[in-house]
């Protein structure tokens, strides 16, 4: 019994290191200051901050990997999330979006954030701080609805 427990943990400990050798990518493709989002919008301090705070690690170039995104099988998952949530929304790459898919995002942020979808419940466990108070999502909520207001009547005063 004992014999087959040191084997199981032994095993175990093998296939956690031999995991270590599959690194993810974990790049941030370099900044263009001409596609930010505050090259396009207008993003008062305190909005960029709370931006930066809870969402900018994962739709952002600016990622700031945790020591977690270095250790497998975390790496793994983090990595993953990353590349999705870039897909879905980079603040990095603003620029590149129509006016509709701007709208559009700039609306799902505010769901998102009220139906407390995002951030991700895993990066807010280990981001306490990521955790938006209801004042915080009132400040984005209003934020990206004058956004969305801004782009409408830019959009009839060509
Ligand atoms: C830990 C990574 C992570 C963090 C932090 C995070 N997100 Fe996300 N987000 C994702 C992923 C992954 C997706 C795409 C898959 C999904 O919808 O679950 C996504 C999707 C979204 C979408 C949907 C975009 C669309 O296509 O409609 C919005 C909006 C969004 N996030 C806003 C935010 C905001 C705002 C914050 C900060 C308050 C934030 N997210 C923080 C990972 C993250």
């Amino acid at each position: 019994m004992k014999q087959t427990l040191t084997l199981a943990v032994g095993v175990l400990a093998l296939l956690f290191v031999g995991a270590q050798f599959f690194q993810p990518d974990r790049t941030n493709p370099p900044l263009e200051p001409s596609l930010t989002i505050e090259s396009h919008l207008s993003v008062p301090a305190a909005v960029d901050s709370l931006l930066r705070k809870a969402c900018y690690d994962c739709h952002s170039n600016e990622t700031r990997w945790p020591w977690y995104s270095y250790v497998a099988p975390s790496s793994w998952l983090v990595a993953r999330d990353v590349e999705q949530a870039r897909r879905h929304l980079n603040f990095s790459e603003w620029g590149r979006y129509r006016k509709t898919k701007a709208m559009t995002t700039l609306e799902s942020l505010c769901d998102e954030i009220t139906a407390r979808t995002m951030p991700l419940s895993q990066y807010a466990l280990m981001h306490p701080s990521a955790q938006l108070t209801q004042q915080e999502i009132d400040l984005l909520c209003e934020w990206s609805e004058s956004q969305i207001a801004a782009i409408l009547s830019a959009d009839n005063n060509p």
